[in-house]
């Protein structure tokens, strides 16, 4: 964790990769907190592609008012292909330097957070990270901005989808969001109440849904909800679901991928919460002198996580909850 203290009078702040509500809120905090420090605060349009083009704004604390509650992000967001090569960075880094930038305030996950510690390695610009993923799969924070929202979409469709399920006897599979992680899939199960959750970090999922389709199939209850992350090593809600009809043709079997649903709407209160704490420790934290660093919130209360932490080590799922779900599922 880099830690010298450099004078900080013109930051910028940006939102790259995977869009989850609450970046909004994250950007608000950012500026206020600057604003409040007679800061210069400016913002980049569309990640690294926009940096790299030069999409970079003054923003003043009236251009963050109405948007805390708002989905998705007003600065936009993009994967960015160009700032993977050199070239890319050393335009990035000139259109930066054009404005007198001397922070960054990068909102994102993973691969965000990847360029961005590049870009320090690269150009010595003090960059402060903050978790903006519906994902939560980013070592060193117990949270990160969207998740809860994301959880709280998944959770209303499947209690939806429960109700045709019921009328009709039916088993659904529904999957959920969550690229290589299952936490999305986990809270989703269990607070929706389902049969069996697959997910990427369980190695006996398969053999619990099928002792659970057996032992419902006896008691003649044919209605279930099977709740899929997409990153599932068995393979996708529809091949789980294919396999399953040809093993157990008793039950009528669908499958539901609630998809993009997840990343919008309006951020939950915990979500606008979590952001506002981490807009604001972000800010500060550069004014420290901190750099090449994720804020992360472990026990509610605001940390400073070295990128290469974040980036490169795995945030284990709590065992103990798959094991409950099993149990509370029966
Ligand atoms: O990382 C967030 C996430 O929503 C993942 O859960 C999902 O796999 C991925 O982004 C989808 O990305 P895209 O919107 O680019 O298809």
């Amino acid at each position: 964790m880099d830690n010298h203290k450099p004078e900080i009078r013109r930051i910028a702040v940006f939102t790259s990769g995977g869009d989850a509500p609450g970046m909004n809120a994250a950007i608000r905090a950012v500026v206020r907190t600057a604003s409040y420090y007679d800061l210069h605060v400016y913002g980049i349009y569309r990640g690294f592609d926009g940096m790299i083009d030069g999409q970079i704004e003054r923003l003043e604390k009236g251009d963050v008012g109405n948007i805390i509650q708002r989905g998705g992000t007003f600065l936009k967001s993009a994967r960015s292909e160009r700032f993977m090569t050199r070239e890319g960075r050393q335009q990035a880094y000139e259109a930066l330097t054009a404005q007198d930038i001397d922070g960054l305030v990068a909102i994102g996950g993973n691969g965000t957070f990847t360029g961005a510690k590049l870009f320090y390695e690269e150009f010595g610009l003090p960059v402060v990270g903050i978790p903006g993923t519906i994902d939560n799969d980013l070592y060193g924070t117990d949270y990160t901005i969207g998740f809860d929202t994301a959880v709280n979409t998944a959770i209303e469709a499947v209690d939806k989808i429960r109700d045709t399920a019921d009328s009709h006897n039916r088993l659904f599979f529904v999957e959920v969001m969550g690229r290589d992680t299952g936490y999305i899939a986990l809270n989703t199960g269990i607070g929706s109440g389902a049969g069996a959750i697959l997910i990427p970090e369980s190695k006996v999922d398969l053999d619990i849904l099928h002792r659970h389709l057996e032992k419902t199939a006896k008691r003649q209850k044919l209605f279930s909800l099977i709740i899929v992350a997409e990153g599932n090593e068995n393979g996708n809600a529809q091949k789980i679901a294919a396999e399953v009809r040809s093993r157990f043709p008793e039950y009528d079997t669908k499958v539901t991928i609630i998809g993009h649903l997840q990343r919008g709407g309006s951020p939950s209160a915990l979500d606008r919460l979590l952001a506002s704490q981490m807009g604001y420790k972000a800010v500060d934290a550069l004014l420290h002198g901190y750099s090449n660093v994720m804020v992360g919130i472990q026990n509610n209360k605001p940390v400073l996580v070295p990128f290469d932490d974040a980036i490169h080590k795995r945030k284990d799922i709590d065992h103990e909850l798959i094991r409950m779900a099993e149990i509370l599922s029966l």
